[in-house]
């Protein structure tokens, strides 16, 4: 099978190149990714000689550049996970967003339908059903919800969602789609709030909780995702979308404070700011869906999850400390000065 990545620089889609190259060794698998801020090529260096892996520095919104690759390579599968992907950037400034989560979207689906590729798989967000309150603890998020977003990041991904949905209708595309719920692990950009905490907490500064720090987000371990969107482009039915999610709520206060406790840093570096704009109070997904069909379960809980994610913080410091300097020390200076 051969099959195409895109944002294979970026937290999951690396993350999916290194699961699908030990679990399908006999699988051809071409990594794309334009490298914005958020891609990081040094991230591949481990596959990049691997005789099947192939790398393509590529924007998935230009078409000829996309187009010519399909021709060339004759993808079976395309999973795509390139995006513009935190909330905070999107608020600043969304044009970017719609171009890379829509029109990006609607290119690779163009070459996919030009080029007869088997399988479509949009990798998207639990975001797109906006938010829960915090209050109505009995209440998850289904594939049936409508969809209502919060964020110009959440919009673009809802929109991609629906152009996904159109094609299959229109066009009859073999399409899959996966809204999962918070990522962590390895190689995430440190910008998001698990991997800034580590790397602030580790050099002693103050940590920036968003309003009260009750919202609550639902934590998934990266590699149970990798493993779900696996399951789903082998054998997910075509047309459909599946939640991922493991019922690993936490309040960001706890999930700060867990980090805390493993770091042995004290509580006093947690500095209450002011609030995410639109901020969504609660994300809870009901996994049912793909665990029922699928057999899906996540296998990593969060106590173990966190634990090696922390370790694994510390033990790359040099994949982090790169990042944590020019245009992101801009980024964090921008975007918290004066909270
Ligand atoms: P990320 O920001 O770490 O990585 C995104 C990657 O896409 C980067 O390598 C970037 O260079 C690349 N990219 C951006 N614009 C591009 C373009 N125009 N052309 C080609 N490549 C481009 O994001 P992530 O956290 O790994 O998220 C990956 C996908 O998963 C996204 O679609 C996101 O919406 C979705 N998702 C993320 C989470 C999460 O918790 N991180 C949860 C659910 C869904
Ligand atoms: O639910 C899936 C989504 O999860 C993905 O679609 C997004 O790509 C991904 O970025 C993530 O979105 P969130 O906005 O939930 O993640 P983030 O890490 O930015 O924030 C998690 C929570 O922590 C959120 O409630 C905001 C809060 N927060 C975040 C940062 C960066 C803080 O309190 N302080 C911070 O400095």
């Amino acid at each position: 099978m051969n099959i195409l990545v895109t944002g294979a620089a970026g937290f999951i889609g690396s993350n999916f190149v290194f699961y699908m190259l030990k679990e399908h060794k006999d699988y051809k698998i071409c990594a794309m990714d334009s490298l914005t801020y958020a891609g990081n090529i040094g991230t591949l260096a481990d596959v990049m000689e691997e005789p099947n892996f192939s790398f393509c520095k590529c924007d998935i919104a230009d078409k000829k550049k996309v187009f010519d690759l399909f021709e060339k390579e004759g993808f079976d599968v395309v999973v795509n996970f390139a995006a513009e992907s935190h909330v905070d950037r999107s608020i600043e400034d969304p044009g970017v967003f719609l171009r890379t989560n829509i029109i990006g979207t609607q290119v690779l689906m163009d070459a996919s339908k030009e080029y007869g590729v088997k399988r479509y798989h949009q990798v998207g967000t639990d975001e797109v059903y906006g938010d829960l309150p915090l209050d109505r603890k009995d209440l998850f998020f289904t594939e049936d919800m409508p969809l209502t977003a919060s964020s110009p990041y959440s919009a673009s991904k809802a929109s991609a969602d629906l152009l996904v949905m159109a094609y299959h209708r229109t066009f009859d595309m073999p399409v899959t789609i996966s809204r999962c719920s918070n990522n962590y692990g390895p190689y995430q950009f440190p910008e998001k709030l698990i991997p800034l905490i580590i790397s602030r907490a580790l050099d002693d500064k103050e940590l920036p909780v968003y309003g009260t720090g009750k919202n609550v987000r639902d934590w998934l371990y990266v590699e149970d995702h990798c493993r779900a969107i696996d399951m789903i482009i082998h054998e997910g039915r075509v047309g459909e979308v599946y939640n991922i999610g493991g019922h690993n709520e936490k309040s960001n206060l706890e999930v700060v404070r867990i980090i805390l406790k493993n770091l042995g840093k004290p509580e006093s570096l947690i500095r209450f700011v002011s609030d995410r704009k639109g901020h969504d109070l609660r994300y809870a997904i009901d996994p049912l869906k793909i665990s029922e069909e699928l057999g899906w379960l996540p296998t990593t809980m969060f106590d173990d999850g966190i634990r090696k994610t922390i370790q694994w913080y510390l033990d790359n410091k040099d994949w982090w400390l790169n990042i944590i300097s020019g245009e992101y020390r801009e980024y964090y200076d921008r975007m918290y000065g004066n909270r």
